[in-house]
């Protein structure tokens, strides 16, 4: 009888809450993308996410440190290319002693246990600030994937654990796992950004790495997000070319995404709680009109019961403080 089922039990008080919660994070699950620049002991605020930093490779080894400390194991990383090194082919991507290539093998050597995982995607070194070749005022998909491939094998030269190929240019997960291949890396990780769509969100991350475009807009290889069966197609195919692990991106606008995702592949899935989701929580804090930390709770946790198995996130180590 309806009369007998009263819902409000499990809910009465924290323990029995937290005896019968469905969701968990814990600092396994997160993903810790790392800004790099040029220079020694550095550490730039970001103007548009405030509370986080870019940093010289030496205060990049003694975050890592800490992060390991703190029980975090892997690092997503971007680096921020010097202006007069950018061109249209993204040639310091293949440089073997580019800021990435030397940051990869020092993080590495200092924490051996963190996994590295790279950023794959021409924006940051490209004179154009797209994730491909531009020919024509068009970012041409075959010869994009060329450079995407030996960018991979460069970073898995230099130890990455897992190269992340951001671009959405079709085909490149398949050119990557091959040139890994040829080159005997079978031990080299792909996490593929899958299903990524062409947000406003991405705003303060551009800022970040100086890597807006251009011209134009990135909507000829990012997802409109109008569409939800192309993130399942874009899935789909990358788990075929060889993707260990499939990212949907971003998140908060996009969890109906990940529930898909996660029910339609058998990969890990991972999801990228974004630079503009990181500073709408940061805005409204500061403003006084939201509680940082629960909103930081709140937000992981979704993301998280909506079916990733990891999260990218800025939060990482604020989560971390709040969880243990
Ligand atoms: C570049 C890349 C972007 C992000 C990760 N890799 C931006 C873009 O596609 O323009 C966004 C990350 C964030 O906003 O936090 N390929």
């Amino acid at each position: 009888m309806a009369t007998y089922r009263r819902n409000r039990i499990l809910r009465q008080s924290a323990s029995i809450r937290s005896m019968v919660a469905e969701t968990r994070l814990s600092p396994s699950d997160f993903i810790v993308p790392l800004f790099i620049i040029e220079g020694e002991n550095t550490r730039d605020e970001i103007a548009s996410m405030p509370g986080y930093h870019r940093l010289s490779l030496d205060r990049t080894i003694d975050e890592v440190r800490d992060l390991w400390t703190m029980g975090l194991r892997s690092v997503l990383l971007f680096i921020k290319c010097k202006d007069e090194l950018k061109d249209n082919k993204g040639t310091e991507a293949l440089n073997p002693d580019g800021l990435m290539q030397r940051s990869i093998r020092a993080i590495k050597e200092a924490v051996p246990g963190m996994l590295v995982m790279t950023d794959v995607a021409l924006d940051p070194y490209s004179s154009f600030g797209h994730d491909g070749i531009v020919v024509k005022g068009e970012i041409v998909n075959d010869p994009t994937i060329k450079v995407l491939a030996e960018m991979s094998v460069s970073h898995a030269q230099a130890g990455a654990d897992m190269v992340a190929p951001s671009d959405m240019m079709d085909g490149r997960v398949h050119a990557i796992r091959n040139a890994l291949e040829q080159q005997g890396f079978t031990k080299t990780g792909i996490m593929s950004y899958s299903a990524k769509y062409a947000s406003c969100f991405y705003g303060p991350f551009r800022d970040a790495l100086d890597s807006a475009p251009g011209f134009g807009d990135k909507k000829t290889y990012q997802m409109d997000f109008a569409n939800r069966l192309e993130a399942i197609r874009e899935v789909q195919t990358d788990v075929e070319e060889g993707a260990d692990i499939v990212m949907v991106k971003p998140a908060l606008s996009y969890l109906d995404i990940i529930r898909e995702v996660k029910n339609a592949v058998s990969v890990p899935v991972s999801a990228y709680n974004i630079s503009g989701e990181y500073a709408m929580i940061k805005a409204a804090a500061k403003m006084g009109w939201i509680d940082e930390d629960k909103a930081i709770l709140e937000t992981l946790t979704s993301i998280k019961r909506a079916g990733a198995d990891l999260i990218a996130t800025y939060f990482a180590k604020d989560a971390v403080r709040l969880i243990t």
